[in-house]
């Protein structure tokens, strides 16, 4: 493999969702160090304008348009361009920045092949983690670059002894100190207004109904290979501390920095090199209030209440609870519905469940599409 700057050559890396906000912060890391990284691949799923730009700009020979319409003369398009991109002869490290479930193959794929790979998308790992993770080769192979997952991954090297629990933060989101009276008048505009992170649309919603924060719990219990009881949330709201980790001992790790992804982004690439990630990006500052935290109110926030459930029932409610959040936040987004009632959704999709545990991928991707249609029907039922 070549590597980083001071060694045999740069780093040649893909990157499947370029377009979008992670993808975004990782390719600022390569702009940043040229000398490390070689951009030789990218996809996206329709933006092919963006995607050819960047392209011309970092030199990328490989671009794959997910969706590109039939004639469009795109080489690569579908799964089988998202596969032919993660394992590419040419590619060392391949980054999954993409949303929604359409890169599982491809990231089969990339750890078959025994690229190293930085992971942002959740979905693969909640929908599919018992198909993902058993792919894994060799430690570090897999580098979760969600920051909370990639500061418990920070956290846990160099320790032996098993972690006793795990505790995942969360900023509390725009409306954290809000009376669960007022939640029913929340707007999509309102709740698009992240107070910390500039993310994708999705996620900024999650992120206000702590969605996102139990479908990270349920992604860490999969990826650290622990039990429920072992993963927990902390709303921390000056954002600068993203995980900690408790051990044996009683001794807790933590690891703090500015909210910008593109810190979790350089450690995934440069691993185990530490470096700047780019001139843009602030230098902590530490002081007493941005280490402050206070239990997550799931009374409120029933999110994440549903994500526990989930996370201990398990069978096919992972899945279901990602497929009917997607429909729900998308619904809500379109002011079809109001914004408790995409908890509401979530929670009457998982209670009428009928399937059983997935026992393959496709039965775990037939069980998030059941959940699709199924929260769909109780929106349009809510809208008529
Ligand atoms: N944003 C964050 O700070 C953050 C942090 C941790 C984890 N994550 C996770 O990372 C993932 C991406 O989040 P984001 O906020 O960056 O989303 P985003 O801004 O909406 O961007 C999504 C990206 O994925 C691409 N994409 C979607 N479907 C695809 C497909 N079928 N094939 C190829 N590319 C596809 C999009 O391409 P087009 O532009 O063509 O649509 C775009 O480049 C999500 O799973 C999210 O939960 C995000």
């Amino acid at each position: 493999m070549t590597g980083p700057e001071g060694g045999q050559g740069r780093k040649r890396v893909a990157v499947i969702g370029a377009t979008g906000s992670v993808g975004t912060a990782v390719l600022d890391v390569c702009r940043a160090h040229p000398g490390a990284f070689e951009v030789r691949a990218l996809a996206a799923r329709t933006d092919s304008e963006k995607l050819t730009a960047l392209a011309a700009e970092f030199g990328a020979t490989m671009l794959c348009v997910h969706d590109a319409p039939p004639g469009s003369g795109s080489a690569l398009c579908g799964t089988r361009g998202l596969v032919a991109v993660a394992e590419d002869p040419g590619v060392d490290h391949v980054v999954f920045a993409s949303s929604g479930t359409a890169a599982i193959p491809a990231l089969q794929a990339a750890l078959r092949a025994g690229k190293e790979v930085s992971l942002a998308n959740k979905e693969s790992i909640v929908v599919a983690g018992p198909w993902v993770m058993p792919l894994v080769r060799f430690r570090d192979q897999l580098r979760p670059l969600d920051s909370e997952h990639n500061a418990v991954w920070q956290c846990l090297h160099g320790e032996e002894a098993p972690v006793r629990r795990i505790f995942l933060t969360a900023s509390g989101g725009p409306f954290r100190d809000w009376p669960a009276s007022k939640l029913d008048a929340v707007t999509p505009e309102m709740a698009l207004r992240h107070p910390v992170w500039a993310m994708g649309a999705k996620i900024t919603i999650d992120s206000a109904t702590l969605m996102n924060k139990g479908i990270e719990l349920i992604e860490a219990m999969i990826l650290f290979g622990l039990e429920p009881h072992q993963v927990e949330a902390l709303v921390s709201p000056g954002s600068f501390v993203h995980a900690l980790a408790e051990f044996e001992d009683g001794s807790v790790k933590m690891l703090a920095g500015p909210p910008d992804m593109r810190l979790p982004a350089a450690s995934c690439l440069f691993w185990p090199e530490r470096r700047f990630p780019c001139e843009r990006v602030g230098r902590p500052v530490l002081a007493p209030r941005t280490i402050a935290f206070e239990p997550p109110d799931e009374g409120r926030f029933p999110a994440l209440r549903l994500a526990r459930e989930a996370m201990e029932r398990r069978g096919p409610l992972p899945a279901v609870l990602v497929g009917a959040d997607e429909v729900a936040v998308d619904r809500f987004l379109e002011g079809r519905i109001g914004f408790t009632a995409i908890a509401r959704a979530v929670e009457e999709t998982m209670g009428a469940c009928p399937l059983p545990a997935p026992a393959s991928l496709e039965e775990a991707l037939s069980a998030l599409d059941w959940a699709r249609r199924y929260c769909a029907k109780i929106c349009d039922a809510w809208e008529a």
